[in-house]
């Protein structure tokens, strides 16, 4: 059971698919900071294109904030928890969040998670933990957001 999720949810994230490009008008979301001590980025909201998420649909999730410090480099860890089952984590350069570097101490925005919903994503809660650091490994945020699918 829990393989098959790790394959649906892999494989789009890891592939680029072409999609028509649209007008997003962006809903401010719940989220929790998961961070234990970070300061290095003021985030003032978390937005999606839609909400809650919708299979067989993109989601898009942005973070904007203030970064406190220039950092040079960065990385990112995303990890999705289904039903409490963490799936392996996906990791890369800031660059894929859209966010260029060297970061500049002001404002940025991030894209933490831009994926199509897989049409047989199965019922439950997900989390989504997304965890970016910078070139010192200093934990620059870390953002968690949630849902929740029924049978349909
Ligand atoms: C999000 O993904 C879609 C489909 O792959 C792509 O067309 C779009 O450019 C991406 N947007 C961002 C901000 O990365
Ligand atoms: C998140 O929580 C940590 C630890 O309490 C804090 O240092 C940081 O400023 C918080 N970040 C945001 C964006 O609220």
């Amino acid at each position: 059971m829990l393989s098959s999720i790790v394959l649906i949810f892999i494989l789009p994230l890891a592939s680029q698919a072409i999609s028509n490009i649209r007008q997003v008008s962006d809903i401010p979301i719940q989220w929790t900071n998961c961070s234990t001590w970070t300061d290095q980025l003021s985030i003032e909201k978390v937005e999606a294109n839609m909400w809650p998420p919708k299979r067989n649909q993109l989601l898009t999730v942005s973070v904007s904030g203030a970064a406190k410090e220039e950092f040079v480099y960065g990385n990112y860890i995303k990890t999705i928890v289904y039903r409490g089952y963490s799936l392996p984590p996906i990791n890369g350069p800031l660059n894929d969040f859209g966010v260029e570097v060297p970061v500049h101490r002001g404002p940025v925005k991030m894209i933490i998670f831009n994926s199509t919903i897989p049409e047989v994503a199965p019922a439950g809660q997900y989390d989504v933990f997304v965890k970016a650091y910078e070139q010192d490994h200093f934990e620059v945020m870390c953002v968690k957001f949630s849902w929740e699918f029924s049978n349909n």
